[in-house]
């Protein structure tokens, strides 16, 4: 039985599923902070299996301890977290204190019940700004935002924490930039606000929830003028953590992955792929640069293909095809 903290959130729900379709059985443990439950009866109907669910914050030490007392957990899926870059900014206690302390309370609970496989939600954020555009697993870590910092000091708790204890096996995946939706156009991205993401933006212009696009930039150094990075479909992103599962079962110490597809796309060229895909017009203008945005990078990939046999498989096309499937069938996501 596979724990699954934030697993109502976006890619903790599509990873849900793609654990049940894989036979195995899931608690998941979820604040609704973020999220919505909607998305786990939505699985449930998809799956026609059951998906055990605890509404609490990963904080909570004595429930935690209760959950690991009263299920034979074998594993842990560390979703659970704030994830705005721009409001980890305007409030870093309560990033630091939320994120590292819920990471805290699920080691000890999961030290008291002996669980000693955990797959961390991680983000290409912690290689901060590097010299090369191609981002490779032994880079050093640096952070660029409070969200960021949080990543990399918990990747530090997980390594420290598996070198004093031997029997700990963790794998840390490194996503780059999750879009898409399962096909169904059940399960998706639901942004609270105004989507700070590039792709939720563009399909609430394409359902006409937003009028237009702003492009952030368009006078960088590459080969369009607006920013590149490495776009990788969420359920593509989901396989890669059975994989990672998977492979605590054959190897100990700290697993290091980067998720992504190792091609870049450029705004633009995700904006014409979105109106190629969905025959829908996304108005666009050019805005000022956004602080804090590289101009380009993307994954390396051979070690996550060499290791895990971790290939992305869905195309940009697919990516948009399916983010926009999922907003036109929920435009006010799961509310
Ligand atoms: C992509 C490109 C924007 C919105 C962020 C986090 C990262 C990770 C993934 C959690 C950039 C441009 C965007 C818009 C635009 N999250 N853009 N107009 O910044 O690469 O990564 O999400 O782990 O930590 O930093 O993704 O989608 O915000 O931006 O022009 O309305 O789209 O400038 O070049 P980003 P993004």
């Amino acid at each position: 039985m596979v724990l699954v903290t934030g697993g109502a959130g976006y890619i903790g729900s599509h990873t849900v599923l793609e654990l049940l379709n894989s036979g195995k059985q899931v608690v998941v443990v979820d604040d609704l902070s973020n999220s919505s439950d909607v998305a786990l009866k939505r699985i449930e109907d998809l799956t026609g299996k059951k998906v055990i669910f605890y509404k609490e914050n990963v904080a909570n030490q004595n429930a935690l301890d209760s959950i690991f007392k009263k299920h034979k957990i074998d594993s842990v899926i560390h979703f659970a977290g704030f994830k705005a870059v721009g409001e980890s900014v305007e409030k870093p206690l309560m990033y630091y204190d939320n994120n590292l302390s819920s990471t805290i309370s699920l080691l000890k609970a999961m030290n008291k019940a002996n669980v000693k496989k955990l797959v961390f939600s991680s983000s290409a954020t912690v290689y901060g700004l590097p010299d090369s555009v191609r981002f490779i697993e032994t880079f050093t870590t640096s952070s660029l935002n409070p969200y960021g910092n949080t990543k990399k000091v918990i990747e530090e708790i997980l390594i420290d924490e598996s070198g004093a204890d031997k029997n700990l096996r963790v794998a840390l995946l490194r996503y780059f930039n999750p879009v898409g939706a399962h096909k169904s156009g059940l399960i998706g991205e639901d942004p609270r606000g105004i989507p700070n993401n590039l792709m939720p933006f563009i399909t609430q212009v394409a359902v006409g929830k937003r009028e237009k696009l702003s492009v952030f930039g368009n006078d960088y150094n590459t080969r369009d003028g607006t920013c590149i990075r490495d776009y990788i479909h969420v359920v593509d992103l989901s396989l890669g953590h059975l994989l990672a599962l998977d492979a605590l079962d054959k190897k100990t110490g700290v697993l290091i992955y980067n998720l992504g597809t190792g091609r870049g796309s450029s705004v633009l060229e995700v904006v014409n792929a979105f109106i190629k895909a969905t025959g829908v017009n996304v108005p666009y203008v050019i805005a000022p640069r956004r602080a804090g945005d590289a101009p380009e990078y993307f994954a390396a990939t051979d070690k996550a293909q060499k290791e895990l046999g971790f290939v992305a498989t869905h195309s940009l096309e697919d990516m948009c095809r399916d983010h926009y499937n999922w907003q036109k069938n929920n435009p006010n996501g799961y509310n």
